[in-house]
C-alpha cells in the first residue's frame, strides 16, 4: 500500500514528513552542473527508501535566476534549464506512482523584472494601467530624487528603485522588498489576485499536491505605503499585515475545490507563535512552518519555550504543528549546533558561522535534533543533506559566490550559498554522483573534499551513519501509532533534560544538560542518536526513543 492509498488519505499533511527539493543542488541529469528534473526523477527511488511522505520542490518555474528562482518571469511553465513541462508531469505521476506526494512552491509576493508585467510597466509610464499592478510612486524630495517611503530591502538598502521613464527623464519609484530585479505586486489589484488563482489551478489541475507560500506574510502593505520608522512587527506597514490573510481565505477556496486534498505551507517570519497561527486558522493556510524551532539555540529551556507555545497556538487554531531544522535560506544546523549556543536568534543564522566549531559535537546534536523534531506532534520538514549530515560549507570561495545578497550587502554577508552546494551522491571525488560521468560542467557550486566520507553510498547500510538514523527514525515513526498528528504530555526530568510521552506507548528524551540522564522507568529503547551508558543512561546530546508504558 502506498502512502496515498492510507486510509488518513484526507489529512495526510498533518503527520507529513516533506522532503525540501532543492533542485539545482539536488541531482543533475543533463550534465551542465544544474540539478534539474531528470536528475530528480532518477532518484525518486532514494527518497521512496528514506521514508519521507512527499517532496517540496524550490522554484522551476522560467527566471533569470538572480534569485535562484524566486524571480519569476512566467508562472505556469518549466525553465528550460531544469527541463520541460512535460517532464514536470512525469514527474507527477511517477512520483504519486511511488506514494511521494509533490509540493511546489510558488512566489506570491513579487515577479522578475523580466516578467512581461513588469516591462509592460516600465514601458507604458506614469499613470497607466500596466502600472497599477505593482507599486510604483513618484520619489519624495526636490526632484522626486528620494524613495518614497523609508522601507528598505532585506539586503539592508533601500526598498525603492527609480526608473528611467520611456522618454528618458528620471520617473518613478518601484517598491521591491527583495532585490531590485524582484518588484513586488499590488495585491490589492483583482487582476493579480486572479492571475495567481489561476497559477494554483493550472497546476492543481496538473496533479500537484500543494505548495510552499514563499514569504506569505508581506503581501499585504498599509494602505498608503507609510513610513516604518523603527519598523518593529507586528504593525509594520509591509509585514505581517491583518489584510494579508483574505488572501488565503480565497486560495483556501481555491484548494478545497478540488475532491483530493491540496495543502498549503506558509513561510511566514513572524514575531511571535499566535502571529503565525494565524496563518492557520482553519478557512486559511493549512501548515506553516516553525521557524522558532529553528532559531531555537540547543538549549532546553528554549527549545522546551519554542515547542510549548507553538503546541498551545496551534492547538487554539486547531492546526499541526510544522517543524523544521534547515531550508536553503539558513545556516545548515550541524555547523550551527558546532557552535556553543548563544541566546541570540537571527533570521539565518549565519552570525554564528565563524565562531569555533566542533563539527563531531554539531553532528551529535543534529542526529539528536533528527529524533526530537520526528518526535514531536505534527509535521516536520527535512532540508535535502540534512539526512547525510552535510555542514554548511564556509569557505567557498568569493568568485563562486552566487547568492545576491552577497553583492546586495556591499560584500559584506556571504550569502546562503554555503547551505545550497550540490549533493554527494557517490565517493571518487566531485562531482560525487551529483552529475553523469563527462559532464560538460561542474557543479554551479563547488563540493568540498571532505564531502567524499558523507556521500549516500558510503552511508548506505552503515548503522552508524546520520542517513540510517533517518531512515530508521522515519521507518518508526510510519509504523508507530504515537507519532505524527497528536498531542504530547512532558515527563518529570532532570533540568536540560526534555522528556515526553505521547499515546500509546512512547516517550522521548533528549539531554541538552551537559550531564548525563536516566531513561523513563518500564520503557524499551526503540532508536537512539547514540551510544547509550552502561546503565541505559542517555548522555548529553543524545536523544533516545522508547516504547513501553510510559508514566509520569
Ligand atoms: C524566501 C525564499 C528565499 C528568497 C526570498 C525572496 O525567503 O526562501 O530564498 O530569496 O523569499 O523570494
Amino acid at each position: 500500500m502506498t502512502t496515498l492509498d492510507r486510509p488518513e488519505g484526507a489529512t495526510w499533511w498533518r503527520g507529513a514528513v516533506v522532503y525540501q527539493v532543492y533542485l539545482r543542488s539536488f541531482a543533475d541529469g543533463d550534465g551542465d552542473g544544474l540539478g534539474d528534473l531528470a536528475g530528480l526523477r532518477a532518484r525518486l527511488p532514494y527518497l521512496v527508501a528514506l521514508g519521507v511522505d512527499a517532496v517540496w520542490i524550490n522554484p522551476w518555474y522560467p527566471s533569470p535566476m538572480v534569485d535562484a528562482g524566486y524571480d519569476v518571469s512566467d508562472y505556469r511553465s518549466v525553465d528550460p534549464r531544469y527541463g520541460t513541462l512535460a517532464e514536470a508531469e512525469a514527474l507527477l505521476a511517477e512520483a504519486h506512482a511511488a506514494g511521494l506526494r509533490v509540493l511546489l512552491d510558488i512566489v506570491p509576493n513579487h515577479t522578475s523584472d523580466q516578467h512581461p508585467w513588469f516591462r509592460a510597466a516600465l514601458a507604458a509610464g506614469p499613470g497607466s494601467p500596466e502600472r497599477e499592478r505593482y507599486l510604483f510612486r513618484p520619489g519624495r524630495g526636490p526632484g522626486g530624487d528620494e524613495p518614497p517611503n523609508d522601507w528598505t530591502n532585506v539586503a539592508g538598502g533601500a526598498a525603492w528603485t527609480r526608473v528611467t521613464e520611456p522618454d528618458g527623464r528620471p520617473g518613478e519609484w518601484y517598491l521591491h522588498l527583495f532585490m531590485p530585479e524582484q518588484p513586488d505586486v499590488d495585491w490589492t489589484h483583482p487582476e493579480v489576485r486572479a492571475d495567481f488563482a489561476k497559477t494554483l489551478g493550472f497546476w492543481f489541475d496538473r496533479g500537484v499536491d500543494g505548495f510552499r507560500i514563499d514569504v506569505a506574510h508581506s503581501l499585504a502593505k498599509q494602505e498608503g505605503l507609510p513610513d516604518a520608522g523603527h519598523g518593529a512587527t507586528p504593525g509594520h506597514p509591509a509585514w505581517d499585515r491583518d489584510e494579508v490573510h483574505d488572501i488565503y481565505r480565497e486560495w483556501r477556496a481555491v484548494a478545497d475545490a478540488y475532491p483530493e486534498p491540496r495543502i498549503f505551507v506558509a513561510e511566514a517570519w513572524v514575531d511571535r507563535p499566535e502571529r503565525l497561527a494565524r496563518y492557520v486558522r482553519p478557512d486559511e493556510l493549512h501548515t506553516a512552518f516553525n521557524f522558532f524551532f529553528l532559531t531555537s539555540p540547543w538549549r532546553a529551556p528554549s527549545l522546551r519555550q519554542a515547542i510549548d507555545e507553538t503546541l498551545v497556538e496551534h492547538a487554539a487554531v486547531g492546526a499541526p504543528p510544522t517543524w523544521v531544522l534547515s531550508n536553503h535560506d539558513t545556516a545548515r544546523h550541524r555547523s550551527r549546533y558546532a557552535r556553543e549556543p548563544g541566546g541570540e536568534r537571527g533570521v539565518n543564522l549565519r552570525h554564528l558561522l565563524g565562531r569555533p566549531a566542533d563539527l563531531a559535537r554539531g553532528a551529535r546534536r543534529a542526529r539528536a535534533a533528527a529524533l526530537l523534531m520526528l518526535a514531536l506532534p505534527g509535521g516536520a520538514y527535512l532540508y535535502q543533506g540534512e539526512e547525510l549530515g552535510l555542514p554548511e560549507v564556509e569557505d567557498l570561495p568569493v568568485e563562486v559566490l552566487d547568492d545576491p545578497v552577497w553583492r546586495r550587502s556591499g560584500h559584506t554577508d556571504r550569502g546562503r550559498d554555503g547551505c545550497r552546494v550540490p549533493i554527494p551522491w557517490a565517493p571518487g571525488g566531485p562531482p560525487y554522483g551529483f552529475s553523469p560521468p563527462a559532464a560538460a560542467a561542474p557543479p554551479w557550486l563547488p563540493q568540498p573534499p571532505a564531502w567524499e566520507d558523507l556521500a549516500v553510498a558510503v552511508q548506505d547500510g552503515d548503522p552508524a551513519s546520520m542517513l540510517e538514523l533517518y531512515r530508521a527514525a522515519l521507518r518508526l515513526r510510519r509504523a508507530h501509532p504515537a507519532l505524527g498528528d497528536g498531542t504530547l504530555r512532558w515527563l518529570e526530568a532532570p533540568d536540560g533534560v526534555l522528556a515526553f510521552a505521547r499515546d500509546p506507548g512512547f516517550a522521548c528524551v533528549v539531554n541538552v544538560s551537559g550531564r548525563p540522564a536516566p531513561p523513563p522507568t518500564g520503557t524499551d529503547v526503540l532508536l537512539a542518536s547514540g551510544p547509550l551508558g552502561p546503565d541505559g543512561a542517555v548522555p548529553e546530546d543524545t536523544a533516545v526513543w522508547l516504547g513501553g508504558q510510559v508514566g509520569g
